[in-house]
């Protein structure tokens, strides 16, 4: 394989470009000639594309977003949109597209691999909901994101004697929500996996205050209730004040963190090295610290479960066992 694509696909990611750098320079460092595509699929199928040298993704690993800019495209599904893409692939000679994005932009690729061209995903979405790897590219960013503000919100939280609800991303996935609750010490983390029941959360807080906490953080994940009508609830039912913080797109930019440029890296790499390795219609991915590589068909048709034992774990750490 001489010239392989590099294409960033759906909602970006911290750790996006660093998984482009990696991917440019573990291909070059392979021989092979490397196409950056803009504005996903988009860009794909109009032939928006141009050679990218090892010089042009430096400075780029510490930078949110993605350099290559991205798209949700809705005419590459179609056989049309599909061809057009083959006929801008071919006349370049490309043979390999390394495709970083979430599962939306994995079902393209299948799309791609059907027609023949060999093709390689990398998890890049803050959700963290693609199954075949243990963490995608740009959720310990957004978790980070969404503690620094966590933090935050508790001092005044505190200051009040308030409940404060902070809605996080996630799609229909909770773990941004799991994970930031955790590490953030919330009293309780609402997530779209596993049912919840308002009164119940309302007795924990009333409970919690009375034994003396200062504040009461609900995380509530975007699929699972909306952040301003859980606030409205458990304001009546506890009396106490509450306040929500929506925190939105927030959490999909910045600076990636070590984790998730290391991640990337990773990720970007080994996606080059399996097309080269002859793989296709695959998604590299990280399972147990080592790279794993799965069948798209897989990846796309199951669903990556919530770590229950991380939400009995939290719930146990917020719960404060009061003496009779
Ligand atoms: O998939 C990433 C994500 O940020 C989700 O958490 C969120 O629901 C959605 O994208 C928002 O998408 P948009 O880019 O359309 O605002």
């Amino acid at each position: 394989m001489k010239r392989i694509a590099v294409l960033t696909s759906g909602g970006d990611a911290p750790g996006m470009n660093a998984a482009i750098r990696a991917a440019v320079r573990k291909a070059i460092h392979g021989g092979c000639e490397v196409f950056g595509v803009e504005y996903g699929y988009t860009g794909l199928l109009k032939g928006q594309m141009k050679i990218m040298r090892y010089e042009d993704v430096g400075n780029i690993m510490q930078r949110g977003g993605t350099i290559l800019k991205t798209a949700r495209s809705t005419q590459f599904p179609t056989p049309e949109g599909q061809d057009m893409a083959m006929r801008e692939l071919t006349r370049r000679e490309i043979e390999g597209v390394v495709i970083i994005g979430g599962d939306g932009s994995f079902r393209g690729a299948q799309l791609l691999a059907k027609r023949g061209i060999k093709v390689c995903g990398v998890p890049g979405t803050i959700d963290n909901d693609i199954f075949g790897t243990d963490y995608t590219i740009g959720f310990d960013t957004a978790c980070n994101t969404v503690l620094d503000a966590i933090n935050k919100i508790r001092d005044t939280a505190s200051s009040h004697k308030r409940i404060v609800i902070i809605e996080v991303m996630g799609r229909d996935s909770g773990w941004i929500a799991l994970a930031a609750g955790l590490a953030g010490g919330a009293e309780f983390v609402i997530v779209p996996e596993i049912p919840h029941d308002l009164d119940f959360v309302s007795d924990k807080i009333i409970r919690g205050m009375n034994s003396g906490k200062e504040h009461s953080i609900v995380v509530v994940a975007e699929g699972a209730a909306h952040g301003f009508e859980v606030g409205e609830r458990l304001r009546v039912s506890t009396g106490y004040d509450t306040r929500v913080t929506v925190l939105g797109h927030i959490q999909r930019g910045g600076s990636p963190s070590a984790f998730d440029r290391i991640l990337a890296t990773r990720l970007g790499a080994a996606a080059v090295d399996a097309l080269l390795g002859g793989e296709t219609n695959a998604m590299v991915g990280l399972v147990g610290n080592q790279v794993a590589v799965t069948s798209l068909d897989v990846v796309v048709n199951q669903k990556r479960g919530l770590d229950v034992s991380l939400y009995e774990l939290e719930a146990i750490m917020a719960t404060r066992l009061v003496k009779t």
